[in-house]
């Protein structure tokens, strides 16, 4: 059905010609097209607007080429939709008003009902797909139950989330309560997801790195683990943890289709840590995409060949950086299918 289908193809960790490449947050910031439309819509109104949502997602796969696309939406939708007030302060980044500090706050929230809620994600997902037109498939994503905790809880983005931890240790109860109706809200919202089209889905677990690997376990894990257990048969799931390296051995017999590493594991490492089966996906440090083009290119190839060609899924460690020049991006992109062509590699 979808004509480019080698990302699909990598999630079910069959040979390819050459890996899939795609980009975390690859749906704006750095694109100039997205800049300009940043200046006429506030970044709720894009999301909310299935129009533009959807024209912000198709952006990269054709400035870019990349061999997926991610639907432009954000983690913290969720929240909103369990009558947690987030505000998106341009210069700052997410800012919740009226943190989550107890048990009464945590009574307040809502497991929403998904169509009622978030209805217009679904509506951007069935306008992308059509606008994809099959070329590629599209992703679904949504935070994991512990990041988007952070943010309920600290109020905005922090260095080391030390008030979400703080919440965490000293009223666990308020917080498994929280981390459990993120949950519930999280399988519902991502099932809806996939019946509107999306093709995959990958959770974000983008602050797992602040915890010790047994809080790991506790606070974050445990939650995805329902989420992926939920999924299961019903779409493939990416788990990315950022600097969750500690915890791969564990995330390797989850149930994930594939899982993300940041640039601090190394590909070997990364084989190494979850048995050499599993798809990985990864780790280009965003940073790296400053270096002159004929350097990316150098080291995309190297990269590959250090995770292998096959159950593998060229991407960045992290989101990419707002002020990478797109020509730095497209090279990214070009070396992964330039190395199909290279003769006499081995
Ligand atoms: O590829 C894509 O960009 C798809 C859409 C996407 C956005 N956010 C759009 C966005 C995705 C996948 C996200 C996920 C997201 N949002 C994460 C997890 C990924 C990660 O980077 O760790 C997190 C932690 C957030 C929360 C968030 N949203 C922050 C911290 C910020 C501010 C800083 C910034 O620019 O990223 C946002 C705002 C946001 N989300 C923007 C975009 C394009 C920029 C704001 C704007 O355009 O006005």
């Amino acid at each position: 059905m979808i004509k480019n289908d080698l990302f699909l193809k990598a999630l079910k960790g069959e040979t390819v010609e050459r890996p899939p490449v795609w980009m975390m947050r690859q749906a704006g910031r750095y694109l100039p097209d997205f800049i300009k439309l940043r200046d006429k819509y506030d970044f709720f109104t894009r999301c909310r607007t299935p129009e533009l949502a959807a024209e912000i997602t198709v952006m990269p796969i054709h400035q870019v080429g990349t061999d997926a696309a991610i639907l432009f939406s954000d983690i913290l939708v969720v929240p909103q939709a369990m009558n947690i007030e987030v505000e998106m302060k341009p210069g700052v980044g997410p800012w919740l008003p009226n943190p989550i500090r107890s048990m009464k706050d945590v009574e307040q929230v809502i497991v929403p009902n998904i169509e009622e809620t978030l209805g217009y994600v679904m509506e951007a997902v069935k306008m992308t797909k059509k606008e994809l037109n099959d070329e590629v498939p599209l992703i679904g994503f949504a935070g994991s139950p512990w990041t988007i905790l952070c943010y309920a809880v600290q109020g905005q983005g922090s260095k080391n989330y030390d008030i979400a931890k703080e919440f965490c240790f000293t009223q666990p109860q308020a917080a498994h309560l929280l981390l459990q109706k993120i949950t519930d809200t999280t399988i519902a919202y991502l099932k809806a997801k996939v019946e509107a089209g999306v093709d995959a889905v990958q959770l974000f677990d983008s602050w797992g790195g602040m915890l010790s690997p047994e809080d790991y376990q506790q606070f974050s894990w445990k939650y995805m683990q329902q989420i992926i257990d939920a999924l299961k048969g019903i779409t493939p799931v990416i788990a990315f943890g950022k600097g969750c390296w500690f915890a791969l051995d564990k995330m390797a017999v989850s149930g994930a289709k594939a899982l993300g590493v940041d640039w601090t594991c190394s590909p070997q490492m990364a084989r190494k840590l979850t048995g050499g089966e599993i798809t990985l996906q990864g780790n280009f440090d965003p940073a790296r995409l400053f270096s002159p083009p004929e350097d990316i290119k150098r080291m995309v190839h190297q990269m590959i060949n250090d995770f292998g060609k096959d159950r593998y899924i060229v991407n960045l460690g992290h989101g990419i950086l707002p002020n990478i020049p797109v020509e730095n991006a497209i090279a990214f992109v070009e070396a992964v299918k330039e190395y199909n062509a290279k003769p006499n590699r081995f």
